[in-house]
């Protein structure tokens, strides 16, 4: 079974085809006030997609794979959260997350985490892998 507990950040400059520490990945402003951008780093088995979710005057970045079957969570390009904005929702088969700590409060793998990734956001508004 699948630790409980909130994994290390992944940190997209130790990927081998990922973004050096410090690249900007893109503006704050670019994403919607309760939208997300996805990037994705490398091809083939060694890709990995991740997103940056705006909300509520926070960004948070992770892995796009569920830890239920490890299908993307996003049920349209770019679309994370439930209708109601409250939390990220796996589209495959309904696993709930908390939007700040990515912990899987219902659903087939409650108490589970996404993995989240490192990311800065600076003054300015960039938002810049680490
Ligand atoms: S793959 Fe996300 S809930 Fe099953």
């Amino acid at each position: 079974m699948p630790p409980t507990f909130a994994p290390e950040p992944l940190l997209l400059s130790e990927l081998s085809d990922g973004p050096t520490a410090g690249k900007e990945l893109c503006e704050v402003n670019d994403i919607p006030p309760t939208g997300a951008r996805c990037f994705r780093f490398g091809s083939g088995e060694t890709q990995v997609e991740i997103f940056v979710q705006r909300w509520r005057g926070h960004i948070v970045a992770y892995v796009n794979r569920c830890p239920h079957v490890g299908s993307p969570l996003d049920w349209q390009p770019d679309r994370f959260l439930d209708a109601n904005k409250e939390h990220l929702l796996c589209a495959t088969h309904g696993a709930v997350f908390d939007v700040m700590t990515g912990h899987c409060v219902s659903g087939p793998c409650e108490g589970q985490f996404l993995q989240s990734v490192a990311i800065e956001v600076t003054d300015a508004g960039k938002v810049m892998a680490l």
